[in-house]
């Protein structure tokens, strides 16, 4: 510890719970997806999905509602908690988020960080953005960080060109983790975020195809992943998790991970 590392000690130590210090890398589990979609494929009872995958996950994704629900308070896991909402897959516009919970409640809830999408280029781009900085502010109050999620619209292509645009902002406006797609190029959306960032990993692809992913992410920079359905829709998920840690942490080789999974016949 040198001087001046006494500042801001609570962001840097919820920070610490998230990013691991000693390999400076992530493996967030993500299970939030019901905010929005509903009983997910793979989290139609969150507790019995999320279980086993804790003791592999250095942090989890989830909503107040599945964390009060679903997680046994006595689990050290720490949490990162999604606090905006509001919209639904079949709603108007899926854009339009609001926030959904208060940093009171987060704190109350012991976080280790709180979450937040925010979609740029889309019909409510300036609301969410609103709720980015809204949820900041509040946040630098108490040390906890912020975790932007750039969520891309239907009408958006997953490009180096708009996520580099979408993380930026996001860092611009004081985020603390941002996170993002893969995409061809992927360098150029970290080289110019100056946060950590974090990828998500979409939707199911074959498990060969996810664990290339991961990897191609950290070895272009990213500090780790947030991925849901391709560990808990796979039909090994602790297989998958693991797996991902190996790469994420170990630098472990996609291919030869692969071949540890217990996927049975197809
Ligand atoms: C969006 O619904 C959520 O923020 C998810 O946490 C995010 O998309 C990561 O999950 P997945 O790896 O399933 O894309």
């Amino acid at each position: 510890m040198t001087k001046g590392d006494n500042m801001d000690w609570g962001m840097k130590n919820r920070i610490s719970r998230i990013i691991k210090p000693d390999t400076g890398r992530a493996v967030m589990l993500a299970v939030d997806h019901g905010y929005f979609l509903g009983p997910t494929s793979g989290l139609e009872e969150p507790g019995k999905t999320i279980e086993p995958l804790l003791p592999y996950a250095d942090s989890l994704m989830l909503t107040r509602g599945v964390l009060r629900n679903s997680v046994c308070p006595e689990h050290p896991v720490p949490i990162v908690l999604r606090v905006s909402g509001g919209n639904s897959i079949v709603g108007e516009d899926l854009s339009r988020e609001t926030l959904t919970v208060s940093v009171e409640d987060a704190i109350r809830l012991n976080v280790s960080a709180v979450a937040l999408s925010i979609y740029v280029g889309s019909k409510y781009e300036h609301q969410t953005l609103r709720n980015l900085s809204t949820l900041i502010n509040e946040c630098e109050r108490y040390g906890i960080p912020v975790l932007a999620v750039t969520a891309v619209g239907k009408e958006m292509t997953r490009d180096a060109r708009y996520l580099s645009l979408a993380c930026r902002i996001a860092a611009e406006l004081g985020a603390h983790i941002v996170k993002t797609y893969y995409c061809e190029d992927f360098e150029k959306v970290v080289n110019t975020c100056p946060i950590p960032v974090v990828i998500a990993g979409g939707k199911k692809i074959p498990e060969k195809d996810a664990l290339k992913l991961a990897y191609n992410a950290v070895n272009d920079g990213a500090v780790g992943v947030d991925m849901g359905r391709n560990i808990f829709q796979s039909q090994d998920p602790v297989g998958m998790i693991k797996a991902v840690r190996e790469i994420v942490h170990k630098k472990g080789k996609p291919e030869k991970l692969y071949s540890s999974l217990k996927l049975g016949k197809k």
